[in-house]
Protein backbone atom coordinates (compact mmCIF):
# COMPACT_ATOMS: atom_id res chain seq x y z
CA UNK A 1 0.00 0.00 0.00
CA UNK A 2 1.54 3.56 -1.06
CA UNK A 3 1.31 6.35 1.82
CA UNK A 4 -1.95 7.98 -0.06
CA UNK A 5 -3.61 4.78 0.11
CA UNK A 6 -3.06 3.84 3.73
CA UNK A 7 -4.35 7.67 4.37
CA UNK A 8 -7.62 7.12 2.86
CA UNK A 9 -7.98 3.55 4.20
CA UNK A 10 -7.46 4.96 7.58
CA UNK A 11 -9.71 7.86 6.91
CA UNK A 12 -12.45 5.17 5.60
CA UNK A 13 -12.19 3.37 9.05
CA UNK A 14 -12.35 6.86 10.92
CA UNK A 15 -15.44 7.86 9.04
CA UNK A 16 -17.01 5.06 9.67
CA UNK A 17 -16.06 5.18 13.91
CA UNK A 18 -17.77 8.37 13.49
CA UNK A 19 -21.15 7.15 12.31
CA UNK A 20 -21.13 4.16 14.78
CA UNK A 21 -23.73 2.97 17.15
CA UNK A 22 -22.36 -0.17 17.49
CA UNK A 23 -22.29 -0.45 21.10
CA UNK A 24 -24.01 1.88 23.99
CA UNK A 25 -20.95 4.26 24.29
CA UNK A 26 -22.20 5.67 21.35
CA UNK A 27 -25.02 7.62 23.19
CA UNK A 28 -23.03 9.83 25.34
CA UNK A 29 -20.32 10.83 23.14
CA UNK A 30 -19.95 14.23 21.81
CA UNK A 31 -17.71 13.15 19.31
CA UNK A 32 -16.05 9.63 18.01
CA UNK A 33 -12.07 9.46 18.42
CA UNK A 34 -10.84 7.38 15.97
CA UNK A 35 -6.94 7.86 16.48
CA UNK A 36 -4.76 9.79 14.54
CA UNK A 37 -1.10 10.39 13.25
CA UNK A 38 1.71 9.31 10.48
CA UNK A 39 0.05 6.80 7.97
CA UNK A 40 3.61 5.35 7.17
CA UNK A 41 4.66 5.03 10.97
CA UNK A 42 5.54 1.89 12.24
CA UNK A 43 4.86 2.83 15.70
CA UNK A 44 1.51 2.68 17.32
CA UNK A 45 0.44 3.44 20.61
CA UNK A 46 -2.96 1.65 21.63
CA UNK A 47 -4.52 3.44 24.88
CA UNK A 48 -7.89 2.47 27.02
CA UNK A 49 -10.82 5.09 25.68
CA UNK A 50 -11.29 8.87 25.24
CA UNK A 51 -11.32 10.94 28.23
CA UNK A 52 -13.46 13.84 28.71
CA UNK A 53 -11.26 15.98 26.60
CA UNK A 54 -10.75 13.81 23.97
CA UNK A 55 -14.30 13.41 23.71
CA UNK A 56 -14.86 17.43 22.97
CA UNK A 57 -11.69 17.49 20.68
CA UNK A 58 -12.50 14.09 18.87
CA UNK A 59 -8.68 13.92 19.51
CA UNK A 60 -6.64 10.85 21.21
CA UNK A 61 -4.79 12.00 24.06
CA UNK A 62 -4.84 15.46 24.36
CA UNK A 63 -5.49 15.78 28.25
CA UNK A 64 -2.73 15.77 30.92
CA UNK A 65 -2.61 12.38 29.98
CA UNK A 66 -1.09 13.62 26.77
CA UNK A 67 0.63 15.93 27.64
CA UNK A 68 3.06 13.05 29.73
CA UNK A 69 2.51 10.98 26.58
CA UNK A 70 4.09 13.64 24.58
CA UNK A 71 6.60 14.31 27.15
CA UNK A 72 7.72 11.13 27.50
CA UNK A 73 8.23 10.92 23.25
CA UNK A 74 10.18 13.11 24.04
CA UNK A 75 12.66 12.09 26.35
CA UNK A 76 13.66 9.25 23.29
CA UNK A 77 13.75 11.76 21.02
CA UNK A 78 10.61 10.84 19.53
CA UNK A 79 7.34 13.37 18.22
CA UNK A 80 3.32 12.27 18.69
CA UNK A 81 3.36 13.17 14.73
CA UNK A 82 5.39 10.63 13.83
CA UNK A 83 3.52 7.80 15.22
CA UNK A 84 -0.10 6.44 15.27
CA UNK A 85 -2.34 6.92 18.61
CA UNK A 86 -5.62 4.93 19.73
CA UNK A 87 -7.42 3.33 21.42
CA UNK A 88 -9.49 0.47 22.52
CA UNK A 89 -12.71 2.08 22.70
CA UNK A 90 -13.22 5.12 20.42
CA UNK A 91 -16.12 6.60 22.59
CA UNK A 92 -15.61 8.03 26.20
CA UNK A 93 -17.33 5.94 28.63
CA UNK A 94 -19.25 7.58 31.16
CA UNK A 95 -17.59 9.02 34.09
CA UNK A 96 -14.47 7.27 32.82
CA UNK A 97 -15.24 4.28 34.01
CA UNK A 98 -13.74 1.38 32.68
CA UNK A 99 -15.15 -0.16 29.30
CA UNK A 100 -17.01 -3.01 29.48
CA UNK A 101 -15.85 -6.05 27.49
CA UNK A 102 -19.08 -6.07 25.29
CA UNK A 103 -17.86 -2.36 24.22
CA UNK A 104 -14.46 -3.48 23.86
CA UNK A 105 -15.82 -6.56 21.67
CA UNK A 106 -17.81 -4.13 19.49
CA UNK A 107 -14.99 -1.70 18.74
CA UNK A 108 -12.35 -4.44 18.30
CA UNK A 109 -12.87 -4.60 14.68
CA UNK A 110 -11.94 -0.95 14.57
CA UNK A 111 -8.70 -1.35 16.27
CA UNK A 112 -8.11 -4.51 14.19
CA UNK A 113 -8.94 -2.81 10.94
CA UNK A 114 -6.27 -0.08 11.70
CA UNK A 115 -3.61 -2.24 12.44
CA UNK A 116 -4.19 -4.36 9.45
CA UNK A 117 -3.48 -0.96 7.38
CA UNK A 118 -0.84 0.49 9.48
CA UNK A 119 1.28 -3.09 9.55
CA UNK A 120 3.37 -1.56 12.38
CA UNK A 121 6.48 -3.04 13.16
CA UNK A 122 6.03 -2.29 16.99
CA UNK A 123 2.63 -1.65 19.14
CA UNK A 124 2.81 0.05 22.34
CA UNK A 125 0.01 -0.88 24.97
CA UNK A 126 -1.17 1.90 27.44
CA UNK A 127 -2.46 0.82 30.33
CA UNK A 128 -4.08 -2.53 31.32
CA UNK A 129 -7.22 -2.68 29.48
CA UNK A 130 -4.88 -2.15 26.11
CA UNK A 131 -2.59 -4.75 27.55
CA UNK A 132 -5.29 -7.11 28.12
CA UNK A 133 -6.11 -7.15 24.02
CA UNK A 134 -2.57 -8.40 23.18
CA UNK A 135 -1.13 -9.57 26.17
CA UNK A 136 -4.39 -11.25 27.86
CA UNK A 137 -4.29 -13.21 31.08
CA UNK A 138 -1.22 -11.26 32.93
CA UNK A 139 -1.06 -8.39 34.93
CA UNK A 140 0.26 -4.50 33.95
CA UNK A 141 2.46 -4.65 37.10
CA UNK A 142 3.65 -8.04 35.73
CA UNK A 143 4.66 -6.73 32.19
CA UNK A 144 5.40 -3.46 32.15
CA UNK A 145 8.20 -2.98 30.29
CA UNK A 146 8.18 -6.25 27.98
CA UNK A 147 7.98 -7.29 24.61
CA UNK A 148 6.12 -9.95 23.17
CA UNK A 149 5.27 -10.69 19.14
CA UNK A 150 1.78 -9.85 18.51
CA UNK A 151 -0.75 -12.41 18.15
CA UNK A 152 -1.86 -12.07 14.18
CA UNK A 153 -5.26 -12.12 15.25
CA UNK A 154 -4.51 -8.36 16.33
CA UNK A 155 -4.63 -7.65 12.80
CA UNK A 156 -0.50 -6.33 13.18
CA UNK A 157 0.83 -9.91 12.63
CA UNK A 158 4.30 -8.34 12.12
CA UNK A 159 4.55 -6.39 15.09
CA UNK A 160 6.12 -6.60 19.05
CA UNK A 161 4.14 -5.93 21.47
CA UNK A 162 5.49 -3.45 24.67
CA UNK A 163 3.45 -3.13 27.60
CA UNK A 164 3.82 0.39 29.42
CA UNK A 165 1.15 1.52 32.27
CA UNK A 166 -1.20 4.37 31.03
CA UNK A 167 0.01 7.87 31.62
CA UNK A 168 -2.96 8.91 33.67
CA UNK A 169 -1.26 5.99 36.14
CA UNK A 170 2.21 7.63 35.98
CA UNK A 171 0.45 11.28 37.10
CA UNK A 172 -0.88 9.80 40.16
CA UNK A 173 2.13 7.69 41.27
CA UNK A 174 5.80 9.32 40.77
CA UNK A 175 6.89 5.75 40.93
CA UNK A 176 4.96 4.83 38.26
CA UNK A 177 5.94 8.02 36.22
CA UNK A 178 9.51 6.56 36.48
CA UNK A 179 8.65 3.11 35.06
CA UNK A 180 7.40 5.02 32.13
CA UNK A 181 10.23 6.70 31.72
CA UNK A 182 12.17 3.74 31.93
CA UNK A 183 9.84 1.58 29.61
CA UNK A 184 9.36 3.95 26.87
CA UNK A 185 13.71 4.01 26.55
CA UNK A 186 13.64 0.36 25.77
CA UNK A 187 11.62 1.69 22.53
CA UNK A 188 14.67 2.30 20.02
CA UNK A 189 16.21 -0.35 20.58
CA UNK A 190 13.33 -2.83 20.16
CA UNK A 191 11.85 -1.20 17.46
CA UNK A 192 15.48 -2.05 16.06
CA UNK A 193 15.06 -5.62 17.30
CA UNK A 194 11.11 -5.41 15.24
CA UNK A 195 12.84 -4.70 11.93
CA UNK A 196 15.38 -7.58 12.36
CA UNK A 197 12.32 -9.96 13.13
CA UNK A 198 10.12 -8.44 10.67
CA UNK A 199 13.37 -8.52 7.84
CA UNK A 200 13.55 -12.24 8.67
CA UNK A 201 10.40 -13.30 8.89
CA UNK A 202 9.92 -11.81 5.10
CA UNK A 203 13.11 -13.26 3.27
CA UNK A 204 11.66 -16.49 5.24
CA UNK A 205 8.55 -16.49 3.11
CA UNK A 206 9.94 -14.80 -0.30
CA UNK A 207 13.47 -16.67 -0.27
CA UNK A 208 16.54 -14.75 -2.16
CA UNK A 209 13.57 -12.05 -3.10
CA UNK A 210 14.77 -7.70 -1.84
CA UNK A 211 13.45 -8.20 1.48
CA UNK A 212 16.40 -10.85 2.66
CA UNK A 213 18.43 -7.73 2.32
CA UNK A 214 17.46 -6.45 5.23
CA UNK A 215 18.68 -9.56 6.84
CA UNK A 216 22.69 -9.27 4.94
CA UNK A 217 22.95 -5.55 6.24
CA UNK A 218 22.94 -3.72 9.30
CA UNK A 219 18.90 -2.07 10.51
CA UNK A 220 19.39 1.55 9.68
CA UNK A 221 20.35 3.51 12.79
CA UNK A 222 17.72 4.84 15.15
CA UNK A 223 17.47 6.75 18.17
CA UNK A 224 19.91 5.27 20.95
CA UNK A 225 18.01 6.19 24.06
CA UNK A 226 21.74 6.25 25.71
CA UNK A 227 22.84 8.92 23.59
CA UNK A 228 22.90 12.46 26.17
CA UNK A 229 21.15 14.00 23.10
CA UNK A 230 18.43 13.07 21.07
CA UNK A 231 18.99 12.63 17.71
CA UNK A 232 18.37 15.01 14.48
CA UNK A 233 14.90 14.86 13.45
CA UNK A 234 16.21 13.72 9.90
CA UNK A 235 17.46 10.62 11.68
CA UNK A 236 14.30 9.70 13.22
CA UNK A 237 13.14 6.56 11.37
CA UNK A 238 10.09 5.77 12.51
CA UNK A 239 8.99 5.29 9.12
CA UNK A 240 8.97 2.19 6.52
N1 LIG B 1 -6.74 8.00 28.02
C1 LIG B 1 -6.80 7.06 27.05
O1 LIG B 1 -6.69 5.87 27.31
N2 LIG B 1 -6.97 7.48 25.82
C2 LIG B 1 -7.08 8.75 25.48
O2 LIG B 1 -7.24 9.04 24.31
C3 LIG B 1 -7.00 9.72 26.51
C4 LIG B 1 -6.84 9.32 27.77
Amino acid sequence: MTEAERRAALEAIAAEVRACTGCRLHEGRTRAVPGEGHPSTEVVFVGEGPGMNEDREGRPFVGRAGDLLVRLLGSIGWRREDVFITNVVKCRPPQNRDPEPDEVAACAPFLRRQLEVLDPSLIVTLGRHSMGRFMPGTTISRVHGTVRPADPETGAGAALVLAMYHPAAALRTPAVEQASYADIGLLPAILEDARARRAGREAAVVPGSAAAAPAASPTPPVTNHSAPEPPALDQLTLFR
